[in-house]
């Protein structure tokens, strides 16, 4: 009788134990997860921010149309392709349909994005990662905020703020363009990563 007690209670605590091994292995695997993907994200910020810098720098705006056009899209797929993850940026305002769309996941992250600044969260350090089923299978999904900086509001500052030959690139460029009136500070979009799981 006293026995079938402490049997059913080292019972307990073995099950107690393995799930708490099962939670601790868990949040290691959450921690890998996010340290990977940051790494990755941060990774594509520099070398957007190099690339641009440099060519604003040397060419001005005119020619950093190019780079965002066909150099970004370019590192951001080479970097999917070598990690097997859908790594590319996206906005609630994109200018590039195509590419740039959020979906519904994106967009509620991007919009809760906007809510943490407004509580006075710095936006340079907004990011959010968690794993996430859809019908085709689960997913660690991961968003790093682009906030808009000094060098990008040649680009997508105010429109009366962008120069009349730029403008008018981007009008033939991008004739539904969305992305421009931002304010330096202001969420432009975010680097977006999709891990199968
Ligand atoms: C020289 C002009 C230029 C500058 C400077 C620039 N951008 Fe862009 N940006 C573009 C163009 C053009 C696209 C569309 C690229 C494409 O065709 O996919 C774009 C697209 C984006 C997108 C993808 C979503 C969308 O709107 O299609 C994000 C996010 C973005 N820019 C953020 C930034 C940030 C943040 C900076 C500053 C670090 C910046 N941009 C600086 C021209 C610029």
């Amino acid at each position: 009788m006293g026995n079938g007690r402490a049997f059913k209670s080292l019972c307990g605590l073995a099950f107690a134990l393995a799930s708490a091994g099962a939670a601790g292995q868990d949040g290691a695997d959450a921690r890998r997860l996010a340290e990977e993907t940051r790494k990755v994200a941060g990774d594509l910020v520099a070398q957007i921010r190099g690339e641009l810098t440099k060519e604003l720098e040397f060419s001005g705006p005119m020619r950093g149309v190019i780079v965002c056009k066909y150099t970004v899209p370019e590192i951001s797929s080479a970097m999917s392709r070598k990690t097997g993850w859908r790594v590319t940026r996206v906005a609630l305002r994109p200018r590039n349909p195509a590419l740039g769309s959020a979906d519904a996941w994106e967009q509620k992250v991007l919009l809760d994005f906007e809510r943490r600044a407004e509580r006075g969260e710095k936006p340079d350090g907004l990011e959010h990662g968690e794993v996430v089923a859809e019908p085709g299978g689960r997913y660690y999904r991961y968003m790093k905020a682009l906030p808009l900086g000094p060098l990008c509001v040649s680009c997508h500052g105010a429109p009366d703020k962008l120069t009349p030959n730029l403008k008018a690139l981007l009008e033939t460029e991008y004739p539904h363009d969305r992305a421009t009136g931002y304010a330096v500070g202001q969420i432009r979009g975010a680097v977006t990563i999709k891990r199968p799981l």
